[in-house]
């Protein structure tokens, strides 16, 4: 039996009819807003890595100081033997941590879960070069939503990293840490990854790149209505715009339409009125204190164990736990 499988958690036709919803949805109120997973088509998901080696774009090397410098203690803390990855994309920097595990020989199943189906294939095989024994069992799932993991060996260590809690709002994100704590059983435990609060303009520059990678990549979810619902919709009618929102400590990604335009959709019956400057929201990326980060981990039931940043103090992975 391959040591790789993909099972996709939703049937067939879900994505397009979630897709419909929010669309329907997010286009129809004031302001006009949708969710940010819908960036993630092969191209998103490209753009993507892209940001992520962008000179602005300091989060991805934040962590991945972090994962070098932590994972033999990560690995000897959780003694994991599954390791499951919510958003795994690239599976890029997880590499630390399969390999920490592998060295303290308690590594069997990997785990990642992603909406991406192009980036788990591209990361599974790149991965089964490295570790051929390793079972890889990729879910193509929704995490905001219901997430059943496959039979695995425990302990498991369940990983977020990336900043990727930071995409969504907060009511969203207390269901989701309780639902993650509902997946864990005592002897498990989640390594969080979150971007710290920071300058204004150091926060702003890595979302809104001077080689405007993150503009396309804002864009690319008009790409990805025209192509999924046939949408008559040219993101290059749109703006980016990256802000810094300092009452709630996020960042707000937003398309600003260039002139008045009209969007439709003929297969939701929409049609979509834009303002010359009116904004959609695509993204929002929270950013986080140490206090709000062990707040929302103690409230969901877990227990904060770790904190560690960066050298330069501008990203920050915990380990909570879970006690009996
Ligand atoms: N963890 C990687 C990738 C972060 S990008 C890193 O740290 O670099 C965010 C990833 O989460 C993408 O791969 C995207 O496809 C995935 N994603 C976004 N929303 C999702 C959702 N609701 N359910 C599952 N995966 C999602
Ligand atoms: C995946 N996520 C953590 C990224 C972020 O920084 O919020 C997505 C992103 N949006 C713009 N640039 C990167």
């Amino acid at each position: 039996m391959s040591p790789f499988r993909l099972t996709r958690t939703l049937p067939e036709d879900a994505t397009g009819a979630a897709l419909r919803a929010d669309v329907l949805h997010g286009l129809t109120r004031t302001p006009k807003e949708l969710p940010p997973k819908w960036f993630y088509d092969a191209r998103g998901s490209e753009l993507f890595e892209e940001i992520t080696r962008l000179p602005e774009y300091y989060p991805t090397r934040a962590e991945r100081e972090i994962l070098i410098d932590r994972a033999a203690e990560i690995a000897a803390a959780t003694g994991a033997r599954t390791l499951v990855e919510l958003g795994s994309g690239s599976s890029e920097k997880t590499r630390h941590l399969l390999r920490a595990l592998d060295d303290r020989s308690t590594l069997e199943s990997y785990v990642p879960v992603d909406v991406s189906e192009s980036a788990l294939t591209g990361a599974a095989e790149a991965l089964l070069t490295e570790y051929p024994a390793l079972r890889i069992h990729a879910l193509i799932a929704d995490f905001t939503r219901e997430i059943t993991l496959p039979e695995t060996p425990g302990p498991r260590l369940v990983a977020f990293l990336g900043g990727t809690v930071g995409n969504l709002l907060p009511a969203e994100r207390t269901r989701f840490l309780h639902a993650v704590r509902g997946l864990l059983e005592p002897g498990d435990a989640l390594l969080l990854g979150t971007d710290l609060v920071k300058e204004e303009d150091v926060l702003v520059r890595a979302y809104d790149d001077a080689a405007g990678v993150t503009a396309e990549f804002n864009r690319n979810v008009l790409n990805v209505l025209a192509r999924e619902l046939d949408a008559d919709v040219d993101p290059g009618d749109f703006d980016h715009v990256a802000l810094w929102d300092r009452e709630r400590e996020w960042i707000e990604m937003r398309l600003r339409a260039r002139t008045a335009v009209t969007v439709k959709i003929p297969e939701l019956d929409l049609v979509v009125p834009f303002d010359e400057g009116e904004e959609l929201r695509t993204e929002v990326s929270a950013k986080f204190r140490r206090e709000g980060v062990y707040a929302e981990l103690t409230d969901a039931g877990l227990t904060p164990a770790e904190w560690w940043t960066d050298r330069a103090g501008r990203f920050a992975l915990s380990l909570a736990t879970v006690t009996g």
